[in-house]
């Protein structure tokens, strides 16, 4: 296994291009299999996640590959059938359901099962495919949805952490092929919805009001094979930003959209970090001390999950208290032990990090327990004295495209060494 060694205290300095979205990527690329024409997605980020999946559409028969960014795929004639070590190592597989049973009318998948960062239950997913008549069975670990046709309708999707982004997607696709109209109340407004649906379109479905609460799909016969560049990876862009601030320095962020980034960049500005737009790009620093700020994570266009760990890692280094609720993921946490390995002084209160920020943070060997988790260990070592070692940086690789590399330019002295 691979851990990061990072040599703190280096403000970070220059220039970094953002990635193309992992979770904009994911589901435009199981959308991929709605039809027996070849596509072409560009801008695919090179991560072992997005490499996955491209096994994924090769082992449901489809010709998948990714290279240099671009993926080419034709999905001419494909099964209904993913099994338990393919669904298990990557959730996001999930979004393969919605296109085969658009467009074979049966789906047969491996439940997920939980994650580190909560019970991931695909509840709603399941209540909109029934909402567009298909059957659902459960058995021996496996979900299987199939209907004669798929028939559109009102489905209202939102849960009880709100709506859910790929539960949104997984129906939108699969409403592409049904006949009539659906209309999901309560969808997810994340810019990976609207990307995914920007896609569809362009293979010739037929959505509207994606980015919105509510999506209507007209179904259409059949859609065609279509090329699409994926958006920007706001979260990615989000943690370089938090990086310069925790690090007092200077970066240039290029090709992320700021107006992904509102909630992010309007958190920062209170917190002491500015972020200012040079025309594509934007650019993070901090001149003066941390202050403390109270975050709640919501979803879009409220302050995102995928960017609370990192944001913890800044909080600790701001002198006063900061109080981080997460109301999205119940055990998105794991990282907050590992950062009181480093000084930090953080306790969870139910669903909140109170965040004694400003103690002097201090290199040591530390453990990723996800993605974002991460992100903010290397962020907090980064930005500590003395040596961290961020252990198994294998859960980074899922969804950051060398950020050792893209570190290394800012100044950063960090390198990839066997654990
Ligand atoms: N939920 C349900 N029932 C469902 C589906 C979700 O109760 O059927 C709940 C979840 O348990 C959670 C909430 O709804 O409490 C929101 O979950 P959502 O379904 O929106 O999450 P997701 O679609 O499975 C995507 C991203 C996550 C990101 C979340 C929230 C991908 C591949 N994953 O997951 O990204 O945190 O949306 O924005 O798009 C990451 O990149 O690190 C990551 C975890």
């Amino acid at each position: 296994m691979e851990s990061f060694l990072i040599k703190g205290g280096v403000p970070l300095h220059g220039e970094v291009t953002i990635s193309g979205s992992k979770n904009a990527a994911l589901p435009i690329m199981a959308a991929t299999l709605l039809t027996d024409e070849p596509c072409v997605i560009r801008r695919v980020p090179e991560l072992s996640d997005t490499r996955f999946m491209t096994q994924i559409l090769g082992s449901l028969g489809a010709t998948a590959t990714l290279e240099n960014g671009t993926l080419t795929v034709h999905a001419k004639k494909i099964n209904d059938y993913a099994d338990y070590d393919l669904v298990r190592k990557m959730r996001g597989s999930v979004c393969i359901m919605g296109p085969l049973l658009g467009r074979l009318k049966r789906a047969q998948v491996s439940l997920p099962g939980g994650c580190i960062i909560g019970a991931r239950p695909i509840n709603l997913h399941l209540k909109g495919f029934q909402a567009l008549g298909a059957k659902i069975t459960i058995d021996a670990g496996y979900v299987t949805a199939s209907a004669k046709q798929l028939t559109g309708t009102s489905i209202f999707l939102g849960g009880r952490a709100g709506p859910t982004v790929l539960g949104t997607a997984n129906i939108m696709m699969a409403a592409t092929l049904a006949q009539g109209i659906t209309v999901i109340e309560s969808a997810a407004c994340e810019p990976e919805v609207v990307d995914l649906a920007q896609f569809l379109n362009a293979m010739g479905a037929n959505i509207v009001g994606a980015g919105s609460p509510t999506i209507t799909i007209t179904g259409v016969a059949k859609l065609h094979g279509a090329e699409h560049e994926v958006i920007p990876d706001r979260i990615e862009a989000a943690t370089f930003l938090i990086a310069a601030g925790a690090t007092k320095g200077e970066v240039t962020v290029k090709g992320a959209r700021a107006e992904h980034l509102r909630a992010v960049i309007d958190k920062l500005a209170e917190a002491g970090v500015s972020v200012e737009r040079s025309g594509a790009n934007m650019i993070a620093r901090r001149k003066g001390k941390l202050k403390p700020v109270d975050i709640t994570t919501l979803p879009y266009s409220g302050f995102p999950t995928d960017v609370q760990a990192q944001m913890m890692s800044l909080m600790a280094l701001a002198p006063g208290i900061s109080i981080i609720t997460e109301r999205i993921f119940e055990s998105r946490f794991m990282h907050v032990s590992e950062l009181a390995r480093l000084g930090a002084d953080i306790e969870i209160e139910g669903p909140s990090a109170i965040v004694k920020g400003g103690k002097p943070l201090n290199g040591a060997p530390v453990m990723a327990s996800d993605l974002r988790a991460s992100a903010a260990l290397v962020i907090a070592g980064l930005a500590a004295s003395g040596e961290t070692q961020v252990n198994r940086i294998y859960h980074l690789d899922r969804g950051y495209e060398q950020m050792d590399a893209k570190l290394r330019a800012l100044g950063a002295r960090i390198r990839r060494v066997e654990e």
